[in-house]
């Protein structure tokens, strides 16, 4: 699988206003959500193209649409949620699946409280959504749980990474493509990204 991280000017500089402790929720919400656009915009870069004909009021041209490939997001609870309405402004034919999940505080082991997806979740190119991949427990057991449910085609994509999550998700679902806005250095004692955001469902919802 490959690993994009995005190194674009505008992507950088939201983020880094993202990561500082001094952004309030509003501005927090809107960059993430604006990060998230502007990271769809180049994960789609590969959706198939058809031929179309149309008349501008010049002359009848042929042209380009895209070819109806059915799309997905999914965001992992809660803090997925924040990025969702970014990509939705790109691609508004978009499905919306939701999966929840949380670390059962004995076994450390991801557990499942909520999924939905689409119906025909087997057909959909899916990205699934997460402001951080940390341990990347959490992103490979919702991957896992997409699989089990019919899910085919998968794309991974998160804002702050660590080395330790990207190698995670990467063994256990090599299939899957993983696009970040940047790597952090590592994990801390608290399973926190050093230096991170904090924590993004806080930041987000409080
Ligand atoms: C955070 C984050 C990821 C997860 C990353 O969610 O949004 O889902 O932790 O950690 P991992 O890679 O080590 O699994 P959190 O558990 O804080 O839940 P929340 O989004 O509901 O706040």
């Amino acid at each position: 699988s490959k690993v994009y991280v995005f190194d674009h000017p505008l992507i950088q500089h939201k983020l880094t206003y993202i990561r500082d402790k001094h952004t309030g929720t509003k501005q927090f919400r809107e960059l993430v959500e604006e990060v998230a656009m502007l990271m769809a915009y180049e994960a789609t870069r590969d959706l198939p193209l058809t031929e179309a004909v149309i008349e501008t009021p010049v002359a009848e041209t042929k042209t380009k649409v895209l070819a109806g490939k059915k799309l997905g997001v999914v965001p992992i609870l809660r803090a997925g949620l924040g990025m969702v309405d970014g990509i939705l402004n790109l691609i508004p034919s978009a499905k919306v699946g939701h999966i929840g999940l949380y670390r059962d505080p004995e076994t450390m082991q991801p557990v499942e409280y909520y999924c939905k997806l689409p119906s025909d979740v087997a057909e959909r190119d899916l990205i699934a959504v997460d402001p951080m991949l940390a341990t990347g427990g959490s992103a490979a057991a919702a991957i896992t749980f997409m699989k089990q449910r019919g899910a085919k085609n998968i794309k991974l994509m998160c804002l702050i990474a660590s080395p330790e999550g990207i190698e995670l998700v990467q063994r256990e679902h090599p299939d899957v493509d993983i696009y970040v806005a940047a790597v952090d250095e590592c994990l801390n004692d608290h399973g926190y990204i050093t230096p991170g955001l904090g924590d993004a469902g806080d930041r987000l919802y409080g």
